[in-house]
């Protein structure tokens, strides 16, 4: 963490607090703040950390936003992304040498591949300078945050979560968040899609307890690895490897079998009894929702260790954008070669940073029979955590940039008719709130590698077609038309909902000859003139088997917060949002210095 710091300070990408701050909410509001800067801001340094309730300072600083930029991302990947993914398509690749020369360049490269093999070293590591047993384990010795107020307590937001499988043969490295319930008992986050979860599983089948070891720190690139979506079975730290080419270097645990990298700056470890569940939650999640208090496996804390000089790494979500942003970017762009292994003409691929990943990708693809998009759908929606994807749009190579927004949005209306929609069901990651059961719900494809092109309808200016919508749906409490130069205008009419938005979609069709894809928004906490945070509010809230209408040429979506009115018997969450409060104290101490434009922008 030490290198970490030195590097960032060298290219000038950390900025360091001084100001006393409480782990409670003042931390984390300033690291939320920070990554939504053009270009994610800086690293952020806390020095002065301080826990106000129980009036505990902190010895160590604690580190956010490491992750938070393009560039960061690259100076802690020692290389650019670019490289790693060109290395993996050379590996997939590879074919028996030609000739001498070609002998000779794949010895280099497969003697380099020697290093990706975690190695476990005899003897203590670093992370073991301090340790605590037993009684003496005390949780609140670390400076966890509580990053917003609704949340169900601290957690651990940063966790390397290193497991293993019933037999030992198997390792594996996530990113969980973790709950700190009391001073040995930590909340495991781990959802029933992700590979810790599985291991769980063969542990509570055999009726055994499990051991689990967490890190916090040392070198950022475990803690990118740890949210790699690698298969079941592989271990993280061969990415480690490959990026880094030196292998990582691994001790024992003190009280569990497992190894974690000698230099993490803590490690937390224990056993999950298999028959004890704990609510878990709620908290503010990276749907810029919270999630919603559930069970899950508990862990008993047997021993902490730490370095005598240390730094928390710390990370906040909540509406985008985020850090995990940058770190997503990273992982699409590494994981791209993989994904072309099971779709070959995919030409690019990218995830909107403000429809939170899983609820929108954009994908330009050679079509070369037809159906071919369609076919891309069920391979996308039947791949690793590739299937949490909702809302998929394919586009041929002909489509500007996926995230040239105007020209490609531009592209697909001028293709678009409701024949381009096709609609299935498929599994939902766990933090997916909007379908009516939890983890499976509707998915929405659109087909634009082919032109179903429409003509125009005969436009009609905002405040005309208001007036209009308005002696049809009384409920209409503001409307603005997006996209009018193509075939498929877009109308957002924000409502006060007290009927089923079909209703006022059925009204509307009178009005057909002059709208073609109309979104419903609820009027409270929606701008219709913020098509930024509008995309995240629809995307999350929508299931394309319960929301999208169709009616001739008319397409409605219903993007409103979902109650008993649509027979919705779930428990809708609510937004994330900053705290009044906490904002006005970090301003009048001179520490928040975004924009005031911005916090409309991104609705904190
Ligand atoms: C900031 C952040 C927080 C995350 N929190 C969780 C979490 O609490 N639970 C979870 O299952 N996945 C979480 N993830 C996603 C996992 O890290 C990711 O799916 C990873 O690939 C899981 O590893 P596994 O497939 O080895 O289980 C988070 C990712 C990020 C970037």
């Amino acid at each position: 963490m030490k290198e970490t710091i030195n590097l960032l300070k060298k290219h000038n990408e950390l900025r360091v607090i001084d100001e006393e701050l409480d782990i409670y909410l003042e931390i984390p509001h300033l690291g939320y703040a920070e990554v939504k800067k053009a270009d994610g801001g800086d690293a952020l340094l806390f020095t002065n950390v301080v826990d106000k309730k129980t009036g505990k300072k902190f010895q160590e600083p604690v580190l956010m936003n490491v992750f938070g930029s393009y560039k960061r991302c690259e100076l802690l990947f020692g290389r650019t992304i670019e490289s790693v993914a060109d290395e993996i398509t050379k590996l997939l690749h590879m074919k028996p040498p030609a000739g001498f020369m070609e002998k000779l360049s794949m010895a280099s490269e497969l003697f380099a591949l020697k290093n990706i093999f975690p190695k476990r070293l005899k003897g203590e590591g670093e992370c073991q300078e301090i340790k605590y047993l037993d009684d003496e384990v005390d949780l609140y010795k670390m400076p966890v945050l509580t990053t917003w107020e609704q949340d169900g307590g601290p957690f651990i937001t940063m966790g390397q979560v290193y497991t293993q499988s019933l037999d030992g043969e198997m390792v594996n490295l996530g990113m969980y968040r973790l709950q700190v319930y009391d001073k040995n008992h930590l909340g495991m986050h781990w959802q029933i899609h992700k590979d810790s979860s599985h291991f769980f599983d063969q542990y509570q089948k055999a009726g055994k307890k499990m051991p689990v070891s967490i890190a916090i720190g040392g070198d950022p690139l475990y803690t990118w690895c740890a949210t790699a979506p690698l298969p079941y079975g592989v271990n993280e730290l061969l990415m480690y490897g490959l990026i880094t080419k030196k292998p990582a270097q691994l001790v024992k645990s003190l009280t569990t079998p497992l190894y974690i990298p000698r230099d993490v700056d803590y490690v937390i470890e224990g056993w999950v009894d298999p028959s004890e569940m704990k609510i878990e939650g709620p908290f503010g999640d990276h749907t810029g929702y919270y999630t919603l208090e559930e069970p899950y496996p508990v862990m008993e804390v047997s021993a902490m260790s730490m370095k005598k000089e240390r730094i928390f790494l710390a990370t906040v979500v909540g509406k985008p954008p985020l850090e995990d942003k940058y770190m997503g970017w990273a992982t699409g762009k590494i994981f791209f070669p993989l994904l072309k292994t099971t779709v070959p003409d995919l030409i690019d691929y990218h995830m909107p940073e403000n429809a939170g990943f899983h609820n929108l990708i954009l994908a330009k693809m050679q079509p070369l029979y037809k159906g071919h998009a369609k076919q891309f759908m069920h391979a996308f929606w039947g791949a690793g955590q590739m299937s949490f994807v909702k809302h998929a749009i394919f586009v041929d190579e002909k489509a500007p940039g996926l995230e040239e927004y105007e020209a490609f949005s531009e592209y697909i209306l001028n293709r678009f008719s409701p024949k381009s929609m096709f609609i299935t069901e498929g599994i939902l990651d766990a933090l997916d709130h909007s379908s009516p059961e939890s983890l499976v719900g509707g998915k929405l494809g659109i087909d634009a590698t082919v032109d179903n092109a429409l003509e125009a309808p005969q436009l009609l200016d905002d405040d005309t077609l208001f007036a209009r919508v308005k002696e049809l749906v009384d409920d209409a409490k503001a409307l603005q038309q997006y996209m009018t130069h193509t075939s498929n205008p877009i109308t957002v009419i924000s409502v006060n909902k007290t009927r089923k938005v079909k209703e006022y979609f059925d009204a509307l069709v009178a009005l057909s000859p002059h709208m073609r894809i109309v979104v419903f928004v609820d009027e409270q906490k929606n701008d219709v003139a913020n098509p930024y945070m509008l995309v995240w509010r629809v995307t999350n809230n929508m299931d394309s088997q319960r929301d999208v209408f169709v009616s001739g040429l008319m397409v409605g979506i219903d993007g409103t917060n979902k109650n008993k009115l649509d027979g919705f018997v779930r428990e809708w969450p609510d937004d994330v949002d900053c705290t009044v409060s906490v904002v006005e104290h970090l301003k009048k101490i001179g520490v928040w210095d975004l924009d005031e434009t911005f916090y409309n922008k991104f609705q904190l």
